[in-house]
């Protein structure tokens, strides 16, 4: 099977889209030390204060702290008793992803469209309110233990939701650059992403808009397969991972084995000055991936003619991949936590509408030398 990009079907989506989404509206990450995580973010990324919930504020089984970029908005909760499901979910699968926020105009409609096609119910639609106003959210499980809320803020002028306090800090790291979420990776089980995709066509209505086979993505060792998932409008863009045979342990099985499940592989951030960003990341900390200096020599030949300098995208490690619409350029962290699970991805596009099948080669033979660090390839 070849790379597929699927024909653009703009009148089927336009005619029925009963899932209308504006956007990706928050990712809550369940962790071990809420605290010490969204300091993290803050000095390392970028991120800034806005919000936070606990017992100050009325709730008493947990700590949230909301933390702001431009469109991206990032919750750290942790649990403060043993006995509940943020401690459970921190104890299977450590640090990780456990809300992927969608920013919907009706949340119940959206609760009621997803489940009657089959969806699971997480949470029935449920009107949080404040002196700021009301907000409406349900919720429906996805992959793993991961669950995509629906957020309804459209009579909400507070500063993040109701249960959440204004943050003020005095410790305000300037941002960097990182403006919203481009998509979202999860990784499936054996023989799980073609029900996965399933899931996301007939519950959510998206389209599979892209699809790479383990021709496509594999190197002397290990292999994946890959389908790209996106809403109607195009705002909210899911790829699934699933593993492939090869001739040892591909990064998804590495993944799954130390996650304990399926779960939230990668969220890519976007950037309009990539280079700008990674510099200041690399300065505040941020591991990335090293790429050898010899896939720079093939790079100009690949992809033509480009904007930037290839010295300072040579220096950082940034790959670049062209498609029919334009190119992209990007970059991964190393996981960020001590589980080889969760990391992220920076990305400029400069008109690419792809995800930089160009580059898979270059970047799993980096991963595969972690993974082989760690034992476990
Ligand atoms: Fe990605």
């Amino acid at each position: 099977m070849e790379t597929t990009i699927a024909a653009s079907k703009t009148s089927a989506s336009a005619e029925a889209d009963f899932l209308p989404l504006q956007g990706t509206d928050y990712v809550e990450f369940w962790v071990g030390n809420a605290k010490q995580a969204a300091h993290y973010y803050k000095t390392a990324f970028g991120f800034q204060s806005l919000a936070y919930a606990g017992p100050e504020t009325g709730v008493k089984d947990r700590a949230s702290y909301a933390i702001r970029q431009n469109k991206l908005t990032l919750v750290l909760t942790t649990a403060l008793r043993p006995d509940t499901p943020i401690a459970d979910h921190v104890a299977l699968h450590g640090d990780g992803v456990k809300f992927l926020a969608l920013k919907v105009e009706d949340a119940t409609s959206a609760w009621n469209e997803t489940t009657k096609r089959g969806g699971k119910s997480f949470l029935e639609p449920t009107t949080l309110k404040d002196e700021n106003g009301r907000l409406v959210m349900s919720g429906i499980h996805t992959y793993g233990d991961t669950v995509h809320l629906f957020i309804e803020r459209g009579d909400y002028n507070g500063v993040f939701m109701p249960g959440f306090r204004k943050w003020e800090s005095d410790y305000n790291p300037p941002e960097t650059g990182l403006m919203y979420v481009d998509h979202c990776v999860g990784n499936v089980g054996w023989n799980q992403m073609n029900p996965w995709v399933k899931f996301y066509e007939d519950v959510m209505g998206f389209r599979n808009i892209l699809s790479f086979d383990d021709k496509d993505i594999s190197t002397e060792y290990s292999a994946l397969m890959s389908k790209v998932m996106s809403n109607g409008n195009g705002f909210v863009k899911f790829p699934i991972n699933e593993p492939a045979e090869g001739k040892k342990k591909s990064q998804v099985e590495e993944y799954l084995d130390f996650y304990m499940g399926e779960g939230v592989q990668h969220c890519a951030l976007a950037t309009n000055s990539i280079i700008e960003t990674v510099n200041d990341l690399q300065k505040r900390g941020v591991e990335f991936l090293n790429i050898p200096t010899t896939y720079y020599d093939e790079l100009p030949a690949r992809v033509g003619h480009i904007d930037e300098d290839l010295e300072p995208l040579k220096q950082l490690g940034i790959l670049v991949d062209r498609d029919n619409e334009g190119y992209l350029l990007q970059i991964f962290t190393k996981p960020v936590e001590d589980r080889p699970t969760l990391f992220f991805e920076i990305i400029q596009r400069k008109g690419a509408k792809s995800f930089g099948k160009g580059n898979f080669k270059a970047l799993f033979e980096a991963l595969e030398k972690e993974q082989e660090a760690r034992g476990n390839l």
